[in-house]
């Protein structure tokens, strides 16, 4: 089973601000296809929970910080995104939600698939069956 990691990015540092970037095939493990941003978040709210069957996707936290629970049906992971030189990279196949936005964070998110609802799993009791089953 593949796991989600954190990618750490080029920084450059410098007295005028700083700079980051990312490639795709490079930082970012696939061809990207899609991207998409998450903004405005209202305390308290939560994001994802879901999977995809055959999305992979790579998340920045452009500003602000949030957490990302990975869940790869027994075992699950926290990742806290808050810094914009850190990118996580979630393989398809796993339960993900993302929740405690602070004010202002902008979510920066990378996908290698078109968007297409057939392919998200929104039931998590589907998603173990689908998972103990082998097809995701
Ligand atoms: P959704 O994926 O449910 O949001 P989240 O998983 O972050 O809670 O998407 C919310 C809405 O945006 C939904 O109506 C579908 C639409 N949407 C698109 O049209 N294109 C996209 O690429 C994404 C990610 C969402």
């Amino acid at each position: 089973m593949q796991r989600a990691y954190i990618v750490n990015l080029p920084k450059f540092l410098d007295y005028r601000g700083n700079l980051s970037f990312v490639q795709e095939l490079d930082h970012i493990p696939f061809k990207i296809q899609r991207t998409y941003w998450i903004y405005d978040v209202p305390g308290g709210e939560n994001r994802g929970g879901h999977a995809y069957k055959n999305t992979n996707e790579f998340i920045i936290a452009i500003s602000g910080c949030f957490d990302v629970i990975v869940d790869y049906g027994i075992t699950k992971e926290k990742f806290t995104l808050n810094r914009s030189y850190y990118g996580l990279f979630i393989p398809k196949g796993v339960w993900r939600t993302i929740e405690n936005f602070s004010t202002n964070s902008f979510a920066l998110e990378f996908a290698d698939t078109e968007y297409d609802r057939n392919d998200y799993i929104e039931d998590y009791s589907m998603y173990l069956n689908m998972k103990n089953n082998g097809e995701i």
